[in-house]
């Protein structure tokens, strides 16, 4: 049977400043507080998954430098095979976050080694654990044609794939890839981007999630943060409210929701059960600082799943 979550994406050692207000350009202000976690969207989600109980593979890259030794004990605590992980001579990606006290954030993402992931990688690591596998996650933080290659390569193997569009595309993802994806789960800048129409409420998420369904893709999960998520498949449209939270740090909630929605999927959960166990796991990372620590694991989603009554309309 298979059960496996294989992730395709980036690792990356996070530097957090915590300030009341983010800096104005030019302009140099006192923070409260730093961290330096493991992070990046691929090592994230993958983090997400195995709290979630899943079993999981992360396909990456990372340097030799003093950066490497965090992530992959970062990755090792939570158990995430890293069997066809590759190590390249330079430095490990790093992303540079400011997080305001509103709990919004801006990032610079500077890839390095995530740069060196190779089709020859996933195409080795698909080989190898793809018939164990029931699911592949995959992001926009790594080269985008490696990112094509793992879709269809794991569409050919049997495997349920998820896009998450993030961060949205500067060059236009290639049309055909719609075909081979199995679930999109775009935010709304990211939905906004890629369907060139503006993304604000149920409707125009609605309209987004159907460009994604004409171009060949199973379902569209357009996340409209504390509007809830819309669910586009070729039964109708359906939208899920939001849990009700205070943002403290909104780092990483994406990859919480992929994370959970992979591993619920990987376990043989429906697309509506997987769905709003990503939304809960996804609002409890809002709760909390920081990219990999703020992950929560499955007892914490299951009891807030069982302290809400989440409604939804069709
Ligand atoms: O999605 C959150 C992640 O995006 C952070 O961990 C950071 O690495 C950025 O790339
Ligand atoms: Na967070």
């Amino acid at each position: 049977k298979r059960t496996g979550v294989i992730v395709v994406g980036s690792i990356t050692a996070d530097v957090t400043t915590f300030s009341p207000r983010l800096p104005r350009r030019g302009e140099t202000i006192f923070g409260d507080d730093v961290t330096l976690v493991l992070g990046g969207k691929g090592a994230n989600q993958a983090v997400a998954a195995s709290r979630a109980g899943a079993g999981v593979e992360l396909v990456g890259c990372v340097g030799t430098d003093a950066f490497q030794a965090l992530v992959l004990d970062g990755l090792s605590a939570d158990g995430v095979v890293t069997e066809h992980l590759r190590i390249v001579e330079g430095a490990t990606g790093v992303a540079h976050i400011r997080v305001d006290d509103t709990g919004e954030n801006d990032i610079v993402i500077v890839p390095k080694a995530n740069s060196s992931l190779s089709i020859e990688q996933v195409t080795a690591a698909l080989g190898d654990i793809g018939p164990t596998a029931a699911v592949l996650l995959t992001q926009l933080e790594v080269p985008a044609p490696v990112v094509l290659h793992a879709i269809r390569l794991a569409r050919s193997a049997g495997l349920i794939t998820v896009l998450d569009p993030a961060p949205a595309p500067v060059i236009p993802l290639s049309d055909e890839v719609w075909a081979s994806v199995d679930i999109v789960t775009p935010n709304e800048t990211e939905a906004a981007t890629i369907t060139g129409t503006a993304v604000t409420d149920a409707a125009s998420a609605t309209r987004a999630g159907q460009w994604f369904l004409d171009r060949g893709t199973r379902a569209a999960l357009i996340t409209l943060a504390s509007a809830g998520a819309v669910l586009v498949t070729a039964d109708g449209s359906s939208v899920f409210a939001a849990l009700t939270v205070t943002a403290i740090d909104t780092t990483a909630a994406g990859d919480a929701f992929a994370g959970y929605l992979g591993a619920g999927l990987a376990r043989g959960d429906s697309l509506d059960v997987a769905l709003r166990s990503a939304m809960a796991a996804g609002a409890l990372a809002v709760t909390r600082r920081g990219a990999s620590p703020s992950l929560p694991f499955r007892a914490e989603v299951d009891d807030l799943l069982q302290t809400t009554t989440q409604t939804n309309t069709t």
